[in-house]
């Protein structure tokens, strides 16, 4: 059988009211705010089904959506052992359903080392698709780079979250590539300890910095890789003609950044595009994932399905290497899985909003620099 299963959580409890099942009766009877509250009590389930999700080789496979009733909010504050517990349910499901491999979507693999302690409990491979979202996420930063005519070598590049899974491999590879590195995270002595490794790693000069507003102050390119439960900057803080792509779920910047900034391009990275987009049906499934995309950690899960890989392909924090990133990149290639193109906010971005970006950033730089003087 080589059916997937993913599992998800709601990002706010509005979208929640949207995932759930008897949405009209709870949202008449509760507030959002002691809807959200109440989330938490709830057993995990599952949520839909995606029926037919074909390769360009012929083959095809199909996926268990299953729902772990948390908030991020709740994953941050609630006992490890609990969050464990339904997500470890939700995995049950998902077998007793007949997948022979399940992914771990957005903050279910954060918990427990990137599911290196449900691998340990559940005896069916678990992946946390990061592999697949670091290469996609890399791949974004070159494309986009190249449409806003950024040379990456003379660039300067924010990474938030730069000791996480996907931001150090993400580091690692830039600081090959740019000609400095601005990294944060909160725990200060981890990220003077990675500094160090990267600096063995590559050729950039790699800046340390306490708070996010000072690490993207003057970044050409900013990776948002934290995984952080609420945005953590602030649009203001971005030089014109920046490049952002953010990758965490729920976002580090508002998905709304482009209503205030006309001068930056910013996108949602670590996305991919199937060979036949129409295979996500349903209003459920579809409400999961951006316009025309899904995400790299499920786009990894179908690809390992397809090709009949059932083993715990991404697992535990700082093990991704370049070689299983192209691996993985190779293994959903030959099925057609791509990157996604670029997405803000459901909405896809064409060249000429890229153009309009690049004049609105040439316009703006004047005033930038004179006030940086
Ligand atoms: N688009 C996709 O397909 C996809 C796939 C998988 C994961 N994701 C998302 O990608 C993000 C990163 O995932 P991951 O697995 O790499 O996570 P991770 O290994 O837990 O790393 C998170 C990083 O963020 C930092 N961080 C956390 N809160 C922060 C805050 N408030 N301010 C600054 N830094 C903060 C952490 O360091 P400190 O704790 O020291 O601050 C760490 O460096 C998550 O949001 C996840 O949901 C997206």
């Amino acid at each position: 059988m080589n059916k997937l299963g993913f599992i998800v959580h709601p990002i706010n409890a509005a979208s929640f009211n949207e995932y759930f099942i008897f949405k009209n009766i709870i949202s008449r009877v509760l507030s959002e705010r002691s809807c959200g509250d109440l989330i938490k009590y709830l057993p995990t389930y599952r949520l839909c089904g995606i029926p037919n999700i074909r390769s360009v080789k012929g083959m095809a496979t199909c996926a268990d959506i299953v729902l772990v009733p948390l908030l991020p909010k709740h994953i941050a504050v609630m006992q490890e052992e609990k969050v464990l517990k339904k997500i470890e349910d939700g995995i049950k499901i998902c077998k007793k359903n007949g997948c022979g491999i399940v992914g771990l979507g957005a903050l279910i693999s954060v918990v427990g080392n990137e599911g290196e302690a449900l691998s340990r409990r559940v005896d069916i491979p678990i992946t946390s698709g990061n592999t697949l979202t670091a290469s996609l996420t890399l791949d974004g930063i070159y494309k986009a780079a190249y449409a806003m005519g950024v040379s990456l070598s003379e660039s300067t590049v924010a990474v938030i979250g730069a000791t996480g899974d996907i931001g150090s491999i993400c580091t690692k590879v830039l600081s090959k590539k740019a000609r400095k590195l601005n990294i944060a995270a909160r725990n200060e002595q981890k990220l003077n300890g990675f500094a160090d490794v990267v600096r063995q790693h590559g050729s950039a000069d790699i800046e340390v910095f306490k708070y996010t507003k000072d690490a993207v102050k003057g970044a050409d390119i900013v990776l948002c890789a934290a995984s952080a439960m609420t945005t953590i900057i602030d649009p203001a803080s971005l030089k014109p003609g920046a490049i952002v792509c953010d990758v965490a779920i729920p976002p580090n910047i508002a998905k709304e950044v482009a209503l205030y900034r006309n001068d930056i391009l910013f996108f949602e990275g670590g996305l991919a595009k199937l060979p036949y987009p129409n295979d996500i049906t349903g209003k459920a499934v579809k409400e999961l994932f951006p316009k025309d995309s899904i995400y790299g950690c499920i786009a990894e899960t179908m690809a390992l399905a397809l090709e009949g890989r059932f083993e715990s392909y991404s697992i535990g924090r700082g093990n991704i290497t370049e070689e299983k990133m192209s691996e993985i990149k190779s293994m959903a290639g030959r099925h057609g899985i791509t990157i996604a193109d670029f997405c803000c906010g459901n909405r896809a971005l064409t060249a000429r909003d890229i153009e309009n970006i690049k004049l609105n950033a040439k316009n703006k730089m004047e005033t930038y620099y004179a006030a940086k003087r």
